[in-house]
């Protein structure tokens, strides 16, 4: 790897509210976490909020003028047609998005979304400007049979087949394993390391350089008293928290502890 590895990675904690917040509801948490923000600071986290996409016009604009940015939580690769209940990357960029989680694994199991689709999307989205979330993990059955590594080469040579290996560094990998989602089961700190190092080194087999840049974060089931650990891992450079980040007090203390 160039540079001995001495690329220094901003932390990015990403909060993913899922169906989760009407506009006056994700006002109210802008309300309290902003002024969180502003008084405590970020300790140079990156912080992204991840609204749905009824909420995210109003949450881009509250979040206006600070550091705090926005995600939205799925997108369509065309840019415009017959594609009833799709959103596309320049709807995002209009209601002031920053980037678009992709591949969730709620997305995957829940509404059939496949690598096929994502070898579009992920493309479609940094052409587009904005920065692919993208997220992989194996389900419980996975890990158990041994195929945790094997599950993760075939999502991320899938999802990013058409990326160039250039450009990887530019994106964000959540490693979210499935059965710690929601599940308040986390992944110990030597599973997480292990998992978010094997991705990085599958990104440095296509480009060294980006290996090195990429940003990886960990998801399922950080909350306030696990976060610190789990984000000082060697390789671990953030955090996609879905149920913590739905109460600001708590996610602001997600922040504090990852930054
Ligand atoms: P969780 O969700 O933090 O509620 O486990 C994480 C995610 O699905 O991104």
């Amino acid at each position: 790897m160039p540079d001995g590895g001495s690329t220094r990675r901003r932390p990015l904690i990403a909060a993913n509210w899922k169906m989760h917040k009407t506009r006056s509801q994700a006002d109210a948490f802008c309300d309290v976490f902003l002024s969180g923000v502003g008084e405590r600071g970020t300790a140079d986290a990156e912080v992204v909020l991840c609204p749905p996409f009824t909420a995210l016009s109003q949450v881009a604009l509250r979040c206006a003028g600070t550091d705090v940015r926005v995600a939205a939580q799925n997108m369509h690769a065309e840019g415009e047609g017959a594609f009833t209940g799709e959103v596309s990357a320049a709807m995002l960029l209009d209601a002031g998005a920053w980037g678009v989680v992709l591949g969730h694994s709620e997305r995957r199991q829940l509404f059939g979304e496949t690598d096929a689709a994502l070898a579009e999307k992920v493309p479609a989205a940094l052409a587009a400007g904005l920065v692919p979330i993208l997220c992989v993990g194996e389900t419980e059955a996975e890990r158990d049979g041994g195929e945790t590594e094997g599950v993760m080469r075939r999502q991320l040579d899938a999802d990013l087949e058409r990326v160039e290996g250039g450009r990887l560094g530019e994106l964000v990998i959540a490693y979210e394993p499935i059965w710690a989602i929601g599940t308040g089961r986390t992944a110990t700190s030597e599973q997480a390391q292990e998992a978010i190092g094997f991705i990085r080194l599958l990104l440095a087999e296509r480009d060294a350089r980006s290996g090195e840049a990429v940003r990886i974060l960990y998801g399922g089931s950080v909350k306030p008293a696990n976060a610190a650990e789990l984000t000082a891992l060697p390789d671990v450079d953030g955090a996609l928290v879905g149920g913590a980040s739905l109460d600001p007090d708590d996610f602001l203390a997600i922040v504090e502890a990852a930054g």
